[in-house]
């Protein structure tokens, strides 16, 4: 030990000096600050819920809501094209409901009577943390006739399933006859609703809503950093920090996304089904009928498990994170290197057991 310890003393000297001038005796570059979980408060999303004030047996009806969402009803399934493993997104470019045949990612259409919507489908998670719903906010809680009728949720969920929306019949006859065990369920959940009345539109809406609103993706790594319970790779750190400066305007946390329109130059579907000339293609003007709002779309959520999604944008038209953020023609101020760290911090905002949602057990 007595040899040791002045050893010890020289190397460490040895490694301090070493430290202070680096190998070719200029000073080394200043280590970036550190980057503090207490800086990202405004970032933590809310626990799922497990009630609602106006949704009495929220758990039940989130457990139906999940049944009727992997079933499927006139011809196809919600999770055909908002499939869990692809962040309740289509995982494939053209998103193929009624008339097509396959499992995401290759589902493909097999008759002339087809469901294949000219936008990418949008993820399904945390639709709650959205206002308005739809690329063109055509949907939502904002818009009317629910406005202020029902709990936002329900009527984001009513409204964005509603047979203008998807072409999708959601009728009590086809429940009853076709998915007896289905009408079931709701008999005991609605025990006041006369038979004739059950299934309705509103009620099938509701229970979806209640599925929902608890694909709140608040167990990735990054949410667990942000309690303390996790550490994150430095290049995901520096990237949640370039997130925060260069995206987080429009991308607002918790989230990551806003009611905001904005025509950030993406381009429009265009392969053997359509032509581009799709009215949606109008964005926001769909809805306003202002001219200043043609082309312009909705700032779509990134808190979806938007790593796993196949495409990105509107017209899905993104094969990669990296190719969409730099398709964005209103970001000019951005490196390389940033961007890499971004799609890093984004990656560990994947919760996986969204990735895992079943048609069977509970969420
Ligand atoms: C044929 C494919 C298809 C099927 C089937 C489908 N969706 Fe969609 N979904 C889409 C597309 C495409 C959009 C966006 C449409 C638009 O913006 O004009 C969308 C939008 C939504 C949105 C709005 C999300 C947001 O952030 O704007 C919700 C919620 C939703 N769908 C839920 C459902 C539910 C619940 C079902 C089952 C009843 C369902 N979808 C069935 C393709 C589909
Ligand atoms: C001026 C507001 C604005 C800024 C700043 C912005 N975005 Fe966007 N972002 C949008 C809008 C609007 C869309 C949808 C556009 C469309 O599809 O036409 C979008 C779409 C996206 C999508 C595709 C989402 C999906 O589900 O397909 C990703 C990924 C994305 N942005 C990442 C980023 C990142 C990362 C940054 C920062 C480097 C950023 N955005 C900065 C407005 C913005």
């Amino acid at each position: 030990m007595k040899i040791l310890y002045p050893l010890l003393c020289i190397i460490l000297l040895l490694a301090d000096c070493d430290i202070k001038t680096g190998d070719n005796g200029n000073p080394p570059p200043p280590s970036p600050p550190p980057i503090y979980p207490a800086d990202y408060k405004t970032y933590i999303l809310p626990d799922k819920p497990s009630s609602n004030p106006d949704m009495p047996k929220f758990e039940e009806k989130a457990a139906l809501g999940k049944v009727l969402f992997f079933t499927k009803i006139n011809g196809s399934a919600c999770a055909d094209c908002h499939s869990p493993n692809h962040g309740f997104t289509a995982g494939q470019q053209q998103s193929c409901g009624r008339g097509c045949e396959g499992m995401p990612p290759n589902r493909r259409p097999v008759g002339t009577d087809k469901d294949t919507p000219p936008v990418k489908s949008p993820s399904s998670i945390g639709v709650v943390g959205s206002k308005s719903l739809l690329w063109t906010g055509l949907a939502g809680s904002e818009k009317g006739p629910m406005k202020g009728l029902v709990h936002p949720a329900i009527g984001q969920a009513l409204l964005a399933t509603s047979v203008k929306a998807h072409n999708m019949i959601l009728e009590t006859e086809r429940i009853k006859t076709q998915h007896p065990e289905i009408f079931e369920k709701f008999k005991n959940i609605y025990p006041d609703v006369v038979e004739a009345k059950l299934c309705e539109p509103i009620d099938v809406a509701e229970c979806l809503a209640a599925f929902q609103m608890r694909l709140v993706p608040n167990d990735s790594r990054f949410q667990q950093w942000l309690k303390g319970e996790e550490k994150l790779p430095e290049d995901a750190l520096r990237g949640l920090k370039a997130f925060s400066t260069k995206c987080a305007s429009c991308h607002k946390p918790p989230y990551l996304g806003s009611d905001e329109f904005y025509n950030v130059g993406f381009p429009h579907l265009v392969n053997d089904i359509h032509d581009g000339t799709d009215k949606v293609n109008e964005g926001r003007h769909v809805v306003t009928k202002n001219t200043e709002d043609m082309g312009k779309f909705r700032t779509m959520r990134l808190a979806t498990n938007v790593a796993s999604h196949i495409r990105w944008g509107h017209g899905a038209t993104f094969d990669s994170l990296d190719d969409c953020i730099k398709g964005h023609q209103n970001i000019k101020e951005i490196s390389e290197a940033e961007i890499g760290n971004i799609i890093e911090f984004l990656n560990m905002t994947t919760d996986r057991n969204l990735l895992n949602v079943k048609p069977e057990g509970s969420l």
